[in-house]
């Protein structure tokens, strides 16, 4: 596992600076932060990120390394933290320590197909992993992308999904509450299963959104066949320090930050406190 982190001293953050905003739906933005330093990261690690005065925040990578040490963090505006990220502009700074947690085993999707659920803000850590297997379109076989939102309009990378459907990939978008505009599925993400034009047995799948879909999708792919070291997602919880020793992400045999914040649903399903 790559773990390149931005400083030695891992409670002290490496400064980045806001080079552009993209607003993706009225309470998402896409930040593109310039560290300066190159940083090795894989899709599904996260990063803490703060800013003066405010607070700490964990925020998964939305972006694949770049050479130039760029990184793109996809931020929902949700309360104290993320408001004050919401406020600032581009030239202004940021902190960032990481990259923490052990992100998506990539090995184990080689020659199989893959499905990928996600649902909200969970599309952010699955875009590097669109990314990679973009990239590495030889090394997997067909990708069938399903994600829903709670209405259209927060369909978060909606103008980046011809260019994934155009590299190869299936996607296909539900909203829980249609509207006038809208031509495509109405109804939850995990009412898609019957537009999956694979064999279940031997695909894989990463999931990434709210815990209820989390839930239904892992036990919806099991009793379709999948195995259940197959069915990979990641898990949220409150986080302080992001490295093991605070005790704040602690949830049974686990601490979210160091022993995921990826999962396999063999390694959870026995788990009350971590099964969403
Ligand atoms: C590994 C990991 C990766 C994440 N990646 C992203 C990402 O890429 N983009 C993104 O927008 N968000 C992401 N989050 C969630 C993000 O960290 C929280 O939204 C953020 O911490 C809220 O902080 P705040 O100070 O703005 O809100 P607060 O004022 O602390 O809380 C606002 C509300 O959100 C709830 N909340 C806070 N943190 C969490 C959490 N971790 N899980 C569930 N509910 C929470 C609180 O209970 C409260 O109801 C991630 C979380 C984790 C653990
Ligand atoms: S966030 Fe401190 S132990 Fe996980």
């Amino acid at each position: 596992m790559k773990n390149n982190r931005t400083n030695e001293n891992v409670y002290i953050p490496l400064s980045g600076k806001i080079e552009e905003i993209t607003e993706l739906t009225g309470d998402v933005r896409l930040f593109k932060v310039k560290t300066g330093a190159s940083i090795d990261y894989v899709p599904g690690q996260f990063f803490m990120v703060s800013f003066w005065g405010a607070g700490e925040v964990p925020i998964s990578v939305a972006s694949l390394p770049e050479k130039n040490g760029t990184i793109e963090l996809c931020i929902r505006k949700t309360g104290v933290v993320t408001s004050a990220i919401h406020s600032l502009e581009t030239r202004q700074t940021i902190g960032l320590r990481g990259p923490y947690g052990n992100g998506f085993p990539i090995d184990i999707s080689k020659g199989r197909d893959v499905v990928m659920v996600a649902g909200g803000i969970g599309i952010a850590p699955l875009r590097p992993l669109i990314k990679q297997f973009i990239k590495n379109h030889n090394e997997v076989g067909k990708v069938t992308l399903l994600y829903g939102s709670r209405t259209p309009d927060e369909i978060i990378f909606r103008d980046e999904v011809e260019e994934w459907e155009k590299a190869g990939i299936t996607v296909v978008l539900t909203a829980d509450k249609g509207s006038d505009k809208w031509n495509g599925s109405v109804g939850l993400v995990t009412g898609l299963w019957p537009e999956v034009r694979t064999g279940f047995k031997r695909a894989v799948a990463y999931i990434c959104g709210p815990e209820v879909m989390i839930k239904a999708a892992m036990r919806d792919l099991f009793f379709l066949g999948m195995p259940d070291e197959k069915i990979i997602t990641t898990l949220e919880s409150h986080m302080k320090c992001g490295v093991g020793k605070c005790g704040h992400c602690y949830a049974g045999p686990k601490y979210i930050c160091t022993d995921g914040p990826v999962f396999s649903y063999r390694e959870i399903k026995n788990h009350s406190m971590l099964i969403p």
